[in-house]
C-alpha cells in the first residue's frame, strides 16, 4: 500500500518506519523536510519526504501525525481532493499549549467534543479512524510486554476503514477493541492524558493499555 503520513515528528517517523517494515511504500508530509535528513538516510527505497499536499496525494491511505494544535491547518495544505474516499488513521491528541498540571495534561476540547469529530465534520469525505493516539511512540510497533498484547482503542464512522486499520494494529503487534463511532474519540483522546502521568510524575514511559474480559 502507499501510505501518506501527514507529520514529521516522532510519531509519524516511527510509523512510517513501521509501515516499510511490512512492505509499504511511505511518503512523510512535512514543511520542513530538512528535519527527515536523517530518517531518510535510514529509511531506504520505499521512503520518502514532500509536501503535506504531495504526501497526501500519494497516500491510498493516510496517517495525521501533527501537533492536535495543527491539525486543521496540516488538513488544510494536504487538500480535501487529496483526502477524499481515503481512510485517514488520526493519531492526533487535542493537548493545549499550557503546561501539566500535577502529570496532567491539558486539552483544549472538553469532554463531549473531540479533536477527530471536529477534523471528521471539516472534511466528510475523508474517513477518520482514531488510532496509535494512547500509547507512547516507542511502543507502537511490536510492543514487546513479554507475549502480552496491549489493547489499541480505535474508532471512527466508517466500517471498511476500521477494518484496514484493525488488519494493520494485527500486523504491528496490538489486540483491537473497536469502540464505535466517531464519538468514540471523546473517550479515546484523554487516555494520552492518563497514559502520560506516571511518564510526568516518576519518568516511567514504558506502559500501555489492556482491556481486561
Ligand atoms: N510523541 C508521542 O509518543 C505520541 C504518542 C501518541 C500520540 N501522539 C500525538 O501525535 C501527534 C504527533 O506527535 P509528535 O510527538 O510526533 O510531534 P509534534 O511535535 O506534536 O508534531 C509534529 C508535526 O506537527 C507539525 N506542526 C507543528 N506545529 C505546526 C504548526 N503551527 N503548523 C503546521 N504544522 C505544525 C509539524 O510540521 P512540520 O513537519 O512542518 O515541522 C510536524 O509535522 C500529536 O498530536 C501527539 O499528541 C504523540
Amino acid at each position: 500500500m502507499k501510505v501518506g503520513i501527514l507529520g514529521s515528528g516522532v510519531v509519524g517517523q516511527t510509523l512510517a518506519t513501521g509501515f516499510i517494515k511490512y512492505g509499504h511504500q511511505v511518503k512523510i508530509g512535512t514543511s520542513n523536510a530538512g528535519k527527515l535528513n536523517n530518517w531518510l538516510s535510514n529509511a531506504g527505497p520505499n521512503g520518502s519526504a514532500a509536501s503535506f499536499a504531495d504526501a497526501a496525494s500519494f497516500g491510498e491511505l493516510i496517517v495525521l501525525a501533527v501537533k492536535g494544535t495543527a491539525a486543521l491547518n496540516v488538513l488544510e495544505k494536504a487538500g480535501k481532493e487529496n483526502l477524499k474516499d481515503k481512510t485517514v488513521i488520526d493519531a492526533t491528541n487535542p493537548i493545549a499549549e499550557l503546561p501539566p498540571v500535577n502529570g496532567v495534561l491539558q486539552f483544549f476540547t472538553n469532554q463531549n467534543s473531540s479533536l477527530m469529530e471536529e477534523l471528521q465534520s471539516k472534511y466528510p469525505k475523508a474517513n477518520f479512524v482514531k488510532a496509535f493516539s494512547c500509547v507512547g511512540n516507542a511502543m507502537m510497533i511490536n510492543p514487546d510486554f513479554g507475549g502480552t498484547k496491549p489493547t489499541m482503542f480505535i474508532a471512527g464512522n466508517n466500517d471498511d476503514s476500521k477494518n484496514v486499520v484493525k488488519e494493520i494494529l494485527d500486523t504491528f503487534g496490538w489486540e483491537v477493541e473497536d469502540m464505535g463511532k466517531a464519538e468514540a474519540a471523546r473517550a479515546i483522546e484523554p487516555l494520552c492524558i492518563l497514559w502520560c502521568i506516571p511518564g510526568f510524575l516518576q519518568n516511567r514511559w514504558t506502559h500501555a493499555f489492556k482491556l481486561l474480559k
